[in-house]
């Protein structure tokens, strides 16, 4: 019998996973850095059932049975038990909380699939004493979170994050995430992301069938090259320190991100009237101030404004007093990147 409890951040692309194949292996690298405010925080209690090996399992979400994600986190145990032997014959008892509210619009899978995958990697060793198949824990639990959520690879690290394939990156990966901290220059490593809320509703077209449509997609090969590309730009500009290179490519990700969902058949649209308004006013007082400010976007309406943290009296100042009125009920997230 035991008890582990473990906490994981959500994290957002700076250039996007839009496509992927097998399970869960992307068409391209993407980089995201991993927030600190918007995180899951999960307990996990295990007993061994006497002459089964089965996997039981109690899910409570916020405190209450939710059958919806105990089917869900139940089918990913099954998926993953190959990898993690010792879960057959437990009886298991999650029980999840997040510090943002659930119908904010944010998604929680990356926080939700990182912090079960990293108490997954934590039971392994308190029962076997070691970690099989990877080189570390952190690996381990990356490669576990993957097969839950694509994104949510990247969430096992704080900070800079890289998942996928590259040949800008000796130990990159398809299958599993790695930092890249290591690489970035002193003006990235203090960043703000202010959350704008523009619908709390649940988004109308799931990532899964988003993901499923660059399959037939006519302009997927040339996405699937231009991120390749962008993943390089991304690394030279993260070196540089250059900020206001970094807001043109972040930026024109997002909006080829949302390109492939329109021109996707079908087609579908996840920007509201509120997304455009706000991408048109960060565009215009970085213009009016030179202060590198730049917006990004996940599959939905929501916007993340990114902003250094030398600049966030003024920043905030301004989400409060003009970009608030964009967002439903005003309701917006203070968070900011956390590297260590
Ligand atoms: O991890 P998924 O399957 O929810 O897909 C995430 C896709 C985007 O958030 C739009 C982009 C990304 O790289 O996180």
């Amino acid at each position: 019998m035991g008890k582990i409890v473990k906490r994981s951040s959500s994290n957002i692309a700076l250039v996007k996973y839009w496509g992927k194949k097998d399970i869960q292996i992307p068409m391209n690298p993407s980089i995201s850095m991993t927030l600190k405010n918007a995180y899951t925080e999960m307990s996990l209690s295990y007993k061994k059932i006497e002459n089964s090996d089965q996997i039981e399992l109690e899910f409570l979400f916020e405190d209450e049975a939710n059958s919806l994600f105990a089917d869900r986190i139940l089918k990913f145990l099954q998926t993953i038990k190959i990898h993690v032997p010792c879960l057959n014959g437990l009886a298991l008892k999650i029980e999840s909380t997040n510090s943002f509210p659930h119908s904010s619009g944010i998604a929680s899978s990356a926080s939700s699939m990182s912090a079960l995958a990293l108490c997954i990697v934590a039971l392994e060793k308190e029962l076997t004493g070691n970690i099989t198949g990877f080189n570390n824990e952190l690996e381990k639990a990356s490669f576990l979170a993957r097969l839950g959520s694509g994104s949510a690879a990247r969430s096992i690290y704080k900070g800079y994050t890289l998942w996928g394939k590259t040949k800008y990156l000796e130990n990159s990966s398809d299958e599993f995430a790695v930092a890249i901290n290591h690489k970035v220059h002193e003006v990235f490593r203090e960043y703000g992301d202010a959350i704008l809320i523009v619908s709390k509703k649940t988004k109308k077209v799931s990532s899964s069938v988003g993901h499923s449509l660059m399959n037939n997609h006519p302009y997927a090969v040339t996405k699937f090259n231009e991120a390749n590309k962008n993943i390089q730009r991304l690394f030279d500009i993260l070196a540089s320190g250059n900020q206001m290179e970094f807001c043109e490519l972040v930026e024109h990700e997002a909006l080829a991100l949302h390109a492939m969902m329109l021109t996707s058949q079908p087609s579908f649209i996840l920007i509201e009237a509120n997304t455009i308004a706000l991408i048109n006013e960060i565009k215009n007082f970085r213009e009016s101030t030179n202060i590198p400010v730049c917006f990004t976007l996940d599959a939905g309406a929501n916007v993340h404004l990114l902003y250094p943290y030398v600049n966030r009296p003024q920043v905030i100042d301004w989400v409060k007093n003009k970009l608030v009125e964009f967002c439903e009920n005003n309701t917006w997230i203070d968070d900011q990147i956390e590297l260590s």
